[in-house]
């Protein structure tokens, strides 16, 4: 059985539905990961699931100058954000087990270094894993990365890293006289920049599609062919220019959520992306892997 299979297997037994359809699966990684069993319960960090990182962080902005931002660690931690002085955690160990097999590829071809993380739709958990990828890659030395905020209808990469965000994405598609580099935030993190979504446009989504995005994808995989472009992305399913972002995309890693992204939906969601595609499943607050039950990933 298929990796993919295995996982709208799980998602049906979660569901009490025992039966496994076939899907496309060429592809698709091939990794699992358990979480939390191989770490002492004392280290584990069990984020409240109810809690919003909108709700948890404070209105305090630490912008300076504008374009350097200090990242407050402890704060991370809480929101179960991996940072680097957390140590062997059980957050910690399980994106170092997701970002490998992503790293040893990123390298390997033309744009292999651009991740995009999408789901099928809000709220289950691309942001959480962005941030999390980012600061496990970043923490850990292994690369650079520049983590870009284009989820254009609901950016939260500011309020979870406590910035404000000013200038960024939307300036660069829309004014000619904007590069990368203006926008371009350097945080604490010395491995660590951003690029915040920036501008409110009316047509956001639809410039993420447009001419000006796919030539700034191939200025970022060449400028930047050193270290790991991160974005978090709109969901696939609300919006079609999700799906022309992943096309120019080197590796697409597609979040599921628990209990809650439906088989045919992730079906869907994988027929969307071109037959070529490299795509990458985490199954998202998994209960049933650890203990203190919330988060697990199972990452194929
Ligand atoms: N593995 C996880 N463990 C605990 N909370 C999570 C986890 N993944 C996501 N969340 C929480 O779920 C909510 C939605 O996640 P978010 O990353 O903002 O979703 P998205 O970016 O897909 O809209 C947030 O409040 C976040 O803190
Ligand atoms: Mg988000």
């Amino acid at each position: 059985m298929s990796i993919i299979e295995k996982a709208i297997s799980k998602l049906e037994r979660a569901a009490g539905n025992k039966r496994t359809d076939r899907v496309r699966s060429q592809k698709i990684q091939r990794m699992t990961v358990d979480a939390g069993n191989t770490l002492s319960k004392e280290n584990d960090v069990t984020p409240n699931k109810q809690s919003s990182f909108i709700d948890s962080v404070p209105e305090s902005v630490n912008v300076e100058p504008r374009n350097y931002v200090v990242i407050d660690l402890k704060r991370l931690n809480q929101l179960g954000i991996v940072t680097p002085d957390q140590g062997k955690t059980q957050i910690a160990e399980q994106f170092r087990i997701i970002k490998r097999p992503l790293l040893t590829k990123a390298f390997s071809k033309k744009n292999n270094n651009l991740i995009m993380i999408t789901s099928a739709l809000a709220g289950e958990g691309k942001s959480f894993c962005a941030v999390n990828l980012a600061m496990s890659i970043a923490s850990e030395m292994d690369h650079r990365v520049l983590l870009i905020d284009a989820d254009v209808g609901r950016p939260t990469i500011p309020n979870i890293l406590g910035f404000e965000n000013k200038i960024g994405l939307m300036d660069i598609l829309i004014e000619d006289s904007v590069d990368v580099a203006d926008v371009l935030i350097k945080t604490s993190i010395e491995k660590l920049s951003l690029i915040s979504v920036g501008a409110v446009h009316p047509h956001a989504t639809e410039l993420l599609a447009s001419q000006a995005m796919l030539m700034l994808l191939d200025e970022l995989a060449q400028r930047y062919n050193d270290r790991i472009v991160i974005f978090d992305s709109p969901p696939v399913l609300l919006t079609s220019e999700a799906r022309v972002l992943a096309e120019r995309m080197g590796q697409i890693v597609l979040v599921v959520e628990a209990e809650r992204t439906a088989q045919q939906t992730l079906k869907h969601v994988i027929n969307q992306f071109g037959a070529s595609s490299d795509i990458s499943l985490i199954y998202n607050k998994d209960r049933t892997f650890s203990d203190n039950k919330y988060y697990g990933y199972y990452y194929s």
